[in-house]
């Protein structure tokens, strides 16, 4: 078979390592050290991991083989985000590349969000070294991170000025490091943030799972009680579907799958370089980080603090809450408390970084393949647009824009994007060649088992997911209940603004395609 020709030369990866590590930096973010525990204690502990591991080896593994594959595929024909990709698998058809552009704007969309509460985290690492919230007690740790966000003023904060220059430095980097591209940005960042994230992330589990039961009037309010709340196994919740979805969406969350983020990255990749083995890799280096690491952090400390019973209302406050007040109200109470709590936000920080870089790079590298328009300037200008765009997130913060941001691009987005993706390759490129391409430079056989795994039980799979959801939530969301009135107008605009933005994005995926046609080249195609 035809190695694909190049139309012109990519950037690539500069080694196995750095594209794994890169993966697994996307993949490992705030999802794994926040909202894992927060999903996990708010659906029963326990009862939550039997779903989230059957999600992992139905969904999860199975999703991210495939994007691996399809992503290197698609690269071979030059093209690096999701609308290229589907069309190089199905081009005879003139609409499946517009399911591709869910691949650019979710990503998109979920960056205009994250990246600030990313420089939140930078903000309270500085804090915690500078001091500026020592002493507070939970109310006042409360009060801090409202004054922080501009949402009230206070004697802490007098307005939003420190959470903006926060921002400007957060995404100002964010923005260096993607106009590096591939090798010497994202490969450079995390093969230097993700040791790092990690050794941080084994000091504070390693100090969290040490403390002994402090008090002997109350001797459940040790970490071991934690571990037991999550790992001792609760068969009860099987058939309750809130649970079966709450798992299935983190495990989507978590490893980065069906955004179009692993695509984008696979597509660096050339044609004789493993994705079976680099796939499972950047897995497996996820979930140690997530139930491993995330598992014996926050559950366990919040359990040695406030007691096993307060787990599940703690979690129920928030992934915010508990990573804003409860964990530096617990660091407070601890020896070298501040230095603790500097390692923290530090992980989180690095964490959110390796990310969000992820998010920014499908858009970058649709402009950049598809228009052919050198990456400085396409780095200068998706990161300007996203700048702008994440003021509402900023100033209209109580008003549940992000929540908005989030249910579109993260919910719905996704599960209509993985199971597009999933029916696409198995159904209609065809389950053998897709086999065949997983295999194409391989160091390891995939088990045969996942053969109808992918074929059938994830898109099954899938589509019960996307039924439930849109029997369960979606059609309170869409008609907009729960909402404040006040609010309305706000979340109004905000769809209004989505809506142009997908808008937008069809548009340039129509330009693109109609500009220059013939100059694709169909070398690699077997
Ligand atoms: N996987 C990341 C996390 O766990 C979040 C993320 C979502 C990254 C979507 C990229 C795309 O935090």
């Amino acid at each position: 078979m035809a190695k694909g020709a190049e139309p012109r030369i990519r950037d690539s990866w500069g080694s196995r390592l750095g594209v794994i590590l890169a993966v697994a930096g996307s993949a490992v973010g705030l999802g794994n050290f926040l909202r894992f525990p927060v999903q996990a204690a708010n659906n029963g502990g326990g009862a939550f991991m039997i779903p989230y591991f059957v999600s992992l080896l139905l969904l999860g593994i199975p999703l991210m083989w495939v994007e691996w594959t399809i992503g290197r595929y698609g690269g071979l024909f030059g093209h690096g985000s999701a609308p290229g990709i589907f069309h190089s698998l199905y081009d005879r058809n003139r609409f499946v590349k517009y399911f591709g552009v869910i691949g650019i704007f979710g990503p998109l969309v979920i960056y205009v969000y994250y990246v600030y509460i990313e420089s939140w985290l930078l903000a309270y690492a500085v804090y915690a070294l500078t001091g500026a919230y020592q002493g507070a007690d939970q109310a006042g740790m409360q009060a801090f991170l409202r004054g922080y966000q501009g949402i009230e003023q206070n004697r802490y904060f007098s307005g939003v000025g420190p959470a903006y220059l926060f921002f400007l430095i957060t995404a100002i980097l964010n923005m260096v490091i993607l106009s590096r591209g591939i090798r010497h940005g994202i490969e450079r960042l995390c093969k230097i943030a993700m040791p790092l994230l990690f050794a941080f992330a084994v000091v504070i589990a390693v100090r969290v799972l040490t403390f002994g039961a402090p008090d002997p009037a109350r001797p459940d309010f040790n970490p071991i009680t934690g571990l037991g709340f999550l790992w001792n196994p609760d068969f009860s919740a099987l058939w309750s579907g809130k649970v079966w979805l709450a798992a299935a969406g983190q495990v989507f969350f978590t490893l980065s799958v069906g955004f179009g983020i692993i695509l984008t990255y696979a597509s660096y990749l050339s044609r004789n370089e493993d994705v079976a083995l680099s796939g499972l890799a950047s897995v497996s280096t996820n979930e140690f980080a997530e139930v491993v690491l995330g598992g014996s952090i926050v559950i366990p400390a919040a359990c040695v603090f406030f007691g096993p019973l307060m787990i599940a209302p703690l979690a129920a406050s928030g992934a915010f809450n508990l990573g804003f007040v409860t964990m530096p109200l617990i660091f407070q109470q601890i020896p070298l408390g501040a230095l603790f709590a500097f390692l923290w936000f530090a992980l989180l920080f690095l964490a959110g970084l390796t990310s969000s870089v992820s998010m920014l790079q499908p858009a970058i590298a649709f402009i950049e393949d598809e228009f052919r328009i050198p990456r400085k300037y396409v780095a200068g200008i998706v990161g300007l647009i996203t700048f702008a765009a994440t003021h509402p997130v900023i100033f209209f913060l109580g008003q549940g824009v992000l929540d908005e941001l989030d249910f579109w691009a993260g919910t719905v987005g996704l599960v209509v994007f993985g199971t597009a993706e999933v029916i696409l390759v198995a159904w209609i490129f065809g389950m053998e060649k897709v086999w065949k391409e997983i295999h194409e430079g391989a160091d390891i056989r995939v088990p045969k088992i996942f053969k109808p795994i992918i074929q059938y039980v994830t898109p099954i799979f899938l589509l019960v997911i996307l039924a439930a959801w849109f029997a369960q939530d979606w059609i309170g969301v869409i008609r907009m209940e729960g909402v404040a009135a006040e609010n309305k107008p706000v979340i109004i605009a905000t769809r209004v603004a989505l809506t142009l933005l997908f808008g937008g994005l069809c548009w340039m995926v129509h330009l693109a395609w109609k500009k220059r046609k013939p100059a694709r080249v169909r070398g690699g195609k077997r």
